[in-house]
This record gives C-alpha cells, structure tokens and sequence, in this order.
C-alpha cells in the first residue's frame, strides 16, 4: 500500500515519536508499505511520521545512489538509538519527500554508533558512516520531529521562510501523492 507523504507544516513531523512495542503492529506490513511509498517518490529514506504515523520507525535504501557499498543498504530500523556520533563534521546537500523542491547543504558527524531492531525484532548494534550515517541522521531526525532545515543557518532560514509557507500551502511539484496540513 501507498501512503500520501505527509507535507511540511503537519504536526506529525514535528512530534518526538514513540518507541513500538513488540507485537502491538505489523512492523514487517508497514515496512513493506513504507519501502513501496518511498521507492514511488523516489527517495532513499523514509520515518514513519512521514506518513503520519509518530511511531520511531523509518527505512533507508541507499541503492539508488549507485555508490560502492550501498548494495545492501535496504534497512529497517525499529526503535533506535543513536548512541555516538564522531569524527569532523562535513557538509552535503539534502533534501526531503516532506519538503519538495528545496535542497541545502547539512552539516553532520560522519561516523554513527546506533542500536535498533530489525523487522524480524532481532537486535542490532552497529557503525555506520559516510552517506550511510548521513542518510541514517536524517532519517533519526524525523523521529524526533526534526527537520534538515533546522540544521541550516540563520540567514538561510530566514530565505526560505516564504519558501516553505507556500509548500505547507500546496505550492509545490511532486510526482507523488502527498497530504497537505490541515488550514489552520
Ligand atoms: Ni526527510
């Protein structure tokens, strides 16, 4: 199944999402559901709050990026815990299914330390770096309500206020399907 990816400007993306526990869901169904909505969008990660679920869920799928050693990054990650991040931070342009059209340059440790269950409720604790850290972090973020623009500077920011207004609107192109935030 499909899900609408949930628009910049819903409370969803903004809530600190809640740990899952074990038999309450169908975590290998909505994992299913999660990779056919992103791969549909075109993306290489997805947070569970992005299809208005506030549940500490996301997946990631780095083979799009065609790069050596992403053949297996095809991951769930099921109530996780960044643990350490390390290294010197460096700067990448991101963007985000909930934020079409906009790209910026994010700042990140390059090397993770996380812990995290799997589908199959098999616990992991593992190292991750390069895009695979930084597509992980971002990800992370969203389950805890926060986005790549908030990791932006001031100035930037204050550019791409209207900018954002119009794409909690509907102002935006996306060759996906997408759920707008109620009018306040
Ligand atoms: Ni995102």
């Amino acid at each position: 199944m499909i899900y609408p990816i949930v628009i910049y400007g819903d409370p969803v993306l903004r809530k600190k999402a809640v740990d899952i526990e074990e038999g309450s869901i169908d975590v290998k169904e909505l994992a299913t559901d999660m990779f056919e909505t992103m791969q549909g969008a075109h993306g290489i990660g997805l947070a569970a709050p992005q299809i208005g679920k506030p549940i500490r869920m996301f997946i990631v799928d780095g083979r799009p990026l065609e790069e050596d050693g992403m053949e297996d990054f095809h991951k769930v990650f099921i109530n996780p815990q960044i643990l350490e991040e390390t290294g010197d931070p460096w700067k990448f342009e991101e963007g985000c299914l909930s934020i079409p059209g906009i790209r910026e340059d994010v700042s990140r440790n390059p090397v993770i330390r996380i812990s995290y269950y799997d589908e199959n409720w098999e616990k992991h604790e593992d190292t991750f770096d390069g895009m695979k850290a930084r597509i992980i972090q971002h990800e992370y973020d969203h389950i805890e309500g926060i986005l790549f623009t908030d990791h932006i500077n001031n100035l930037k920011k204050r550019l791409l206020k209207g900018k954002l207004a119009n794409i909690s609107k509907g102002k935006f192109d996306a060759d996906y399907r997408t759920k707008l935030p109620a009018k306040r």
